[in-house]
């Protein structure tokens, strides 16, 4: 199993946002199917400290390079990063959010959220992407979340990063599926990171909640097989409700109760 995933995805994977949380993870969970990492993000000391256990655990070649997913020098930051690393599997995992009404929020910062969110996956799916099609074989794994079935109030800018990315892979994922390369979205639900820990109102119930673990491994498992997946039956259910049974106004309104009720006092 990890012989396949290796000569269908490797040699290296390369970790876009991977100090923490579930870039984190999903580094782990590929060095332990026998990939080589390379991890991206803008922090060296995690970086480093998780490169030097993957190697130590994994026995994994493992790399860590600092690089500003937001920069506009990015395909410049991102060649000097890769180097001449065969990368055979992208995850684009970071995300950037801003919680609150979108009329108070500096526009500099949510013009950030589109910069991170939807032009990072964007430049790195072409670049590396071009270079997979070239070898006809590599898999890209891109991060939508269950804010993408629909519009979201006081994350609404968030939200609709997030269905970018839904609609992206789903089109690459026929697209490029044609020429050997595997792509899916993963539409997680609430889960245990450091940064949901960040946002998380001190003393709010925090419903339902799941862990990175078993997000990663679905969506591993996911990958080659589906154009997105749902993390977990929970969400699964929620994604059904939200998106086919209700009415999409009724959606939206669900939810704005939701974010509403977690942030506003
Ligand atoms: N956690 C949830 O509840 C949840 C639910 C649904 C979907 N998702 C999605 O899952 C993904 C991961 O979420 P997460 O909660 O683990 O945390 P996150 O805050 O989205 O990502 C954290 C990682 O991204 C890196 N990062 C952030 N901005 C960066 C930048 N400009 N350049 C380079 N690296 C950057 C961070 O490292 P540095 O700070 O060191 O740069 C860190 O390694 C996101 O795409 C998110 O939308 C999460």
């Amino acid at each position: 199993m990890s012989g396949e995933f290796v000569a269908r995805y490797g040699p290296w994977a390369l970790v876009a946002g991977a100090s923490e949380g579930l870039g984190a993870e999903f580094a782990r969970q590929l060095a332990a199917r026998g990939l080589n990492v390379l991890l991206l993000a803008r922090r060296a000391e995690p970086l480093e400290a998780l490169a030097a256990e993957l190697r130590r655990d994994h026995r994994v070649q493992a790399r860590a390079a600092v690089v500003d997913l937001a920069a506009p020098d990015l395909v410049a930051q991102l060649g000097a990063a890769v180097g001449e690393l065969e990368i055979g599997l992208l995850v684009y995992n970071a995300a950037y959010s801003v919680v609150g009404a979108f009329l108070d929020q500096e526009l500099a910062s949510t013009l950030r959220t589109i910069d991170v969110n939807c032009r990072g996956p964007v430049i790195l799916s072409h670049v590396l992407g071009q270079k997979m099609a070239a070898r006809r074989r590599g898999g890209i794994i891109l991060m939508a979340s269950l804010a993408a079935g629909q519009g979201v109030p006081l994350v609404a800018t968030y939200a609709a990063t997030k269905a970018f990315n839904l609609i992206l892979a789903e089109g690459l994922w026929e697209e490029l599926g044609r020429v050997g390369i595997d792509v899916v979205a993963c539409r997680a639900g609430a889960t245990r990171t450091p940064n949901f820990e960040r946002t998380q109102p001190q003393g709010q119930s925090q419903g339902i909640v799941g862990e990175p673990g078993p997000v990663v491994t679905a969506t591993l498992n996911a990958l080659g097989r589906h154009p997105s997946v749902v993390p977990g039956w929970l969400n699964g259910m929620a994604a059904f409700l939200l998106g086919r049974l209700l009415p999409r106004r009724a959606a939206i309104q669900i939810m704005g109760k939701a974010t509403r009720g977690m942030y506003e006092r």
